[in-house]
């Protein structure tokens, strides 16, 4: 039995897998430029955050439909829960599907689909995280909140993602406070490759309540101690940053001497099928990789995550999963 956790980062769109890409792309009549599912995946080879961007967004031509967005999500849950996951907070992209003709209430729909009956059908509850794109205009970013007001019962917050480096968090000051007035909750991607600056002003402009990556911090000696004294969680992807080479090699990662710090620090997958394993692949991972880690740290980062999780409507059910933590077994590697 996998240790029960909660995944708070993870891009639906990022876990569209090869396979599935070529079914919808056949459903849909969408000509992909890779022959097979063999081809597909040898393009997986990354130098940097915008590399793989390219690709994440060139195969989101296959969805199209709320369809789509439901069998894509499924798939996404029937994976997560097998290796432990309770609760999942979901990122998606609304910007870059309106940019191709399908609109709010198709990707919205679409999802809720899924993830409206997870918890029956897969043990999973789940919410929903609207990402702004970072490289895109704030006056777009704002348009995308207005077409998603018919569907804030089913959006539990807001984050901003895509290209960092260039694009400030400081540039959606007025977004975040109107989502704020809208009672959204807030995160937001930094110091995955940008400075760890970033982070302090999502904080401190944007209101962030956690700081999705923000890896870099720890270039920041006095960063990562208001970090920990303000208990700010860190929603770290290690593999991700292996592959898209913010960090070296996982036996470089961070992630030992984060916790260390006093850091509230959680693992997650960011976009696994592109990235090699799902959040409990991540978890084995970083065990194997980084020795200072042992079960403790693993139930530590299991916890946290449930500490960090938008749980805050319903008490009851985080003390359930937390005990959940407390009373699990570790049964070898
Ligand atoms: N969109 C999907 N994955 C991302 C990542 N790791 N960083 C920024 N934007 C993303
Ligand atoms: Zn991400």
């Amino acid at each position: 039995m996998p240790l029960p956790k909660a995944e708070l980062h993870l891009h639906i769109e990022g876990t569209l897998e090869p396979e599935l890409a070529f079914a919808l792309a056949k459903r849909n009549d969408v000509e992909l430029p890779y022959a097979d599912t063999e081809r597909l995946r040898a393009a997986y080879a990354f130098e940097d955050l915008q590399s793989f961007l390219n690709l994440y967004y060139e195969l989101m031509a296959v969805l199209r439909t709320e369809q789509d967005f439901e069998d894509l999500a499924i798939a996404y849950l029937e994976r997560a829960a097998a290796q432990g996951v309770r609760h999942a907070e979901i990122f998606f992209d609304p910007q870059a599907h309106i940019a191709r003709g399908v609109d709010m209430g198709t990707v919205v729909e679409g999802l809720w689909r899924a993830l409206g009956s997870s918890e029956e059908n897969h043990g999973v509850s789940t919410h929903l995280i609207m990402c702004f794109l970072r490289d895109d205009t704030a006056e777009s970013a704002l348009r995308t909140l207005e077409a998603a007001k018919p569907y804030l019962d089913r959006i539990i917050g807001v984050g901003l993602d895509s290209a960092e480096v260039g694009h400030p968090p400081s540039k959606f000051r007025e977004v975040y406070e109107t989502a704020a007035a809208l009672g959204l909750r807030r995160v937001a991607h930094a110091a995955e490759e940008g400075p760890p600056e970033y982070i302090t002003e999502a904080l401190d402009v944007l209101g962030a309540e956690r700081i999705d990556h923000g890896v870099r911090c720890m270039e920041d000696p006095a960063l990562v101690e208001r970090l920990a004294r303000e208990r700010v969680p860190l929603t770290v992807c290690p593999l991700s940053n292996v592959r898209l080479r913010a960090v070296r090699r996982l036996e470089e990662h961070p992630l030992a001497a984060m916790l260390e710090a006093g850091l509230v620090c959680t693992v997650n997958s960011d976009d696994p099928a592109y990235f090699g394993g799902y959040v409990g692949d991540n978890f084995h991972a970083v065990r194997a990789a980084l020795p200072q880690l042992g079960e403790e740290h693993m139930r530590q980062l299991a916890r946290n995550s449930f500490t960090a999780a938008f749980l805050e409507g319903d008490e009851a059910r985080r003390e359930r999963y937390l005990s959940e933590v407390e009373a699990y077994r570790f049964t070898g590697r």
